[in-house]
């Protein structure tokens, strides 16, 4: 039985739920882990996480299908990202089938907080990793905590899927040939400066440019980009220094399987901003949040779809990811993941 919380209000915030995994890395091995209720972490004052930032993190969700069946959406390619960013940043590997049995474990154990079908909230799901063990020299920790944490949420920019405003930014959130292919908590603290100078100045996120010459657009703090052009293609930019999305790898997948689309993964300039007519932001927590305004400088590049509501491709394509993860639609095999 679902909590009774005000699912249609929530907020992409935080709440304490039941349980949540721990296990610990030491002496070259992972422990079984197990669930628990302690929500706090006690850990030495010079850990590597805290002097070092060494800490990934994964994002996924758990979703109550049309026929209350509860599931999650494809955790086998959190795990294999996981494994990337563990591997650069020195970190030891959690196994792939432990891994997504932590998750389905964890799930289980906070079922009555996965959102109703239909409420528009959902069970987000993060699974994260950090250098437990003290270290002083610039050096990776010995030992290490993953864990998992669960926490209901609404959609992440505030009115759902009403458009909103990106500005291109000055700023870079990854190097060329750095982090930004990994989901490293330090591409986000280096994020933050800029995403809270965006909201002084009225703007819901910033959009990147390749960080080596600012001319490809790349993808904003916590989400890839999606264009249709004129005559009805999806465009997506290409990148070594972008986050590989899983949302954007499936919906490229559904462009071309379901809706019969033409997709293309390429650089995409600066200068081809004004000729798309949708644009919108898609990841876990964004799903496809539409893009009504890009401001470039002061000078405004107004999105043919408007500032109203997602224009019709973008809102077909998120239609048909979101029946596909809430079970209306048949799923490719393996997309899908059966919890109860
Ligand atoms: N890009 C960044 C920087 C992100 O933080 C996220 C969120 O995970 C995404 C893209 C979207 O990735 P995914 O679709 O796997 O959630
Ligand atoms: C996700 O979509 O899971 C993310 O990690 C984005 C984050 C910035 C909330």
């Amino acid at each position: 039985m679902a909590k009774d919380l005000d699912w249609a209000n929530l907020p992409f915030g935080y709440m304490e739920t039941t349980k949540s995994f721990v296990a610990n890395y030491k002496n070259g091995a992972w422990d079984e882990g197990t669930l628990t209720s302690n929500h706090s972490i006690t850990i030495s004052e010079c850990a590597g996480v805290l002097q070092y930032a060494q800490t990934c993190f994964e994002g996924l969700k758990a979703y109550t299908t049309a026929d209350g069946k509860i599931v999650t959406f494809r955790p086998d390619l959190n795990a294999d990202r996981m494994k990337d960013s563990c591997e650069r940043l020195e970190m030891p590997v959690f196994p792939k089938d432990r891994w997504i049995k932590a998750v389905i474990d964890t799930i289980k154990a906070n079922i009555e907080w996965v959102p109703p079908f239909g409420s528009g909230a959902t069970l987000y799901i993060r699974p994260y990793m950090f250098g437990s063990s003290a270290v002083i020299g610039v050096k990776p920790a010995d030992e290490y905590q993953f864990r998992i944490l669960v926490t209901p949420v609404g959609p992440y920019f505030k009115g759902g899927v009403k458009p909103i405003t990106v500005r291109l930014s000055d700023l870079d959130r990854a190097a060329p040939h750095g982090t930004g292919d990994i989901k490293a908590g330090l591409n986000y603290a280096m994020s933050l400066y800029n995403i809270v100078d965006a909201h002084k100045k009225g703007f819901a996120e910033n959009m990147y440019t390749d960080p080596a010459t600012h001319t490809y657009i790349e993808e904003t703090g916590g989400a890839n980009i999606l264009f249709v052009t004129k005559d009805g293609k999806l465009v997506t930019p290409k990148s070594n220094s972008i986050l590989p999305s899983i949302t954007r790898r499936s919906l490229v997948q559904v462009a071309r399987d379901y809706l019969h689309m033409e997709v293309e993964e390429r650089q995409v300039n600066k200068n081809e901003l004004k000729d798309f007519v949708e644009v919108g932001l898609c990841g876990t927590a964004a799903v496809i949040s539409p893009i009504g305004c890009i401001d470039d400088h002061g000078t405004k590049i107004n999105v043919p779809s408007g500032m109203d509501e997602i224009g019709p491709v973008l809102k077909k394509l998120r239609e048909t990811l979101t029946g596909i993860q809430m079970g209306e639609i048949k799923a490719p095999e393996g997309w899908v993941y059966e919890i109860k």
